[in-house]
């Protein structure tokens, strides 16, 4: 079993050495590389994605990845920010089912920024589609020129599209979800003004006569965000594309106490995959030894049981996380009165401590 690890910028570094600290206590046969991502490679190879990179990802059953970016590279032309990383790593693989589940821990229900009986048994999955939409439409601007700025521009455009086996392969990834869970899907769209989305509802609803046992609604996008905060758990699937899922996802983060704890799976077709917190890179608390690295550690555990076959121990890391909360160790995005604080390698240190016992 092979992963490639990147690490990227800023928290990055720092979350994902406690992940590959608690993978190396379950003493599996992995074959782990890592290489430079995002800022970091661009400071050393002058682009955020380089050729080596991006082989050593497409070689291996999953990449492990931390996060990218730091604002000191906005006035980059597009194509060397750090973002573009993540991007091209996700387009140049094919990852396009983003799975990003949302789980309340119920040791964590007061660090929700919502009533503790709104989040409490909360759960549930945020399917985005990740290789489409208006992130790989045509776009036109100042900074995206390769060959020379446009510094006399007076608009810039993407073009948001999707086609229909895009469509049609991400609502068969939700539906299938749903049929092992509480099978129903909630398909998140904007058909009331846009035709890329009313294509989404057709598809979405046409894909579902497949699935008669899932029961299907739809909902706009801006009564989703509503309904989020609203009724949360009224949600089981939610399948959208990947602008919407972008923003709904970081929503839902909340939800379950801080974003600090939402790990993320981006599969392909070949259930090869790239796992990575739904977080940034935190470039403010970077270095500080205070991120939160469970959300990597629990990205650790999807990658073990998705791509690399190893359900039983996922569930021991998943479980291990979970001992850590009822000890009442938080670091500081989820510390509330009552908990002891601690720093990224004390929580690193918890988990490994917990897997052993
Ligand atoms: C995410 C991030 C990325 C995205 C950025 C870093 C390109 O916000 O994974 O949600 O927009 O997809
Ligand atoms: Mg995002």
């Amino acid at each position: 079993m092979k992963i490639a690890v990147l690490p990227g910028d800023g928290i990055g570094t720092e979350i994902v050495a406690e992940a590959i600290k608690v993978l190396k206590v379950l003493d599996l046969p992995f074959e782990m590389e890592t290489a430079l991502v995002g800022g970091a490679a661009y400071e050393a190879h002058g682009h955020p994605l380089p050729e080596s990179t991006l082989k050593l990802a497409q070689a291996s059953d999953a990449v492990l990845f931390g996060a990218v970016g730091d604002w000191k590279y906005d006035t980059l032309d597009r194509p060397l920010r750090p973002e573009q990383a993540i991007l091209g790593l996700r387009k140049n693989m094919g990852l396009f089912a983003n799975f990003r589940p949302a789980i309340c821990y119920k040791q964590l229900v007061d660090a929700s920024s919502l009533k503790p009986e709104l989040v409490a048994g909360l759960d549930i999955l945020i399917i985005r589609e990740l290789t489409g939409d208006i992130y790989f439409g045509q776009p036109r601007g100042r900074r995206i020129a390769t060959d020379g700025h446009f510094p006399g521009a007076e608009e810039a455009f993407d073009t948001m599209r999707y086609s229909r086996p895009e469509i049609e392969r991400i609502a068969h990834v939700a539906f299938q979800a749903a049929m092992k869970r509480d099978k129903r899907v909630t398909s998140v769209d904007k058909a009331n003004v846009l035709e890329t989305f009313q294509f989404w509802k057709d598809i979405v609803t046409e894909i579902g006569l497949q699935y008669p046992e899932v029961t299907l609604d739809h909902m706009y996008v801006d009564n989703a965000a509503m309904q989020l905060v609203r009724a949360p758990k009224r949600f089981d699937v939610v399948v959208t594309g990947n602008m919407f899922g972008d923003i709904l996802s970081d929503a839902a983060a909340m939800l379950t106490g801080s974003i600090g704890m939402l790990p993320s799976a981006s599969l392909n077709s070949k259930n090869q995959g790239l796992y990575e917190p739904s977080h940034g890179s935190a470039p403010d608390i970077a270095g500080k030894g205070i991120a939160n690295p469970l959300a990597t550690i629990l990205s650790a555990a999807m990658m073990l049981r998705f791509s690399l076959n190893q359900a039983a121990a996922a569930d021991r890391i998943e479980a291990a996380v979970s001992k850590v909360l009822d000890s009442g160790l938080r670091t500081t995005d989820i510390w509330s009165e009552g908990t002891t604080r601690v720093g990224t390698v004390e929580m690193g240190d918890a988990v490994v401590a917990a897997l052993a016992k």
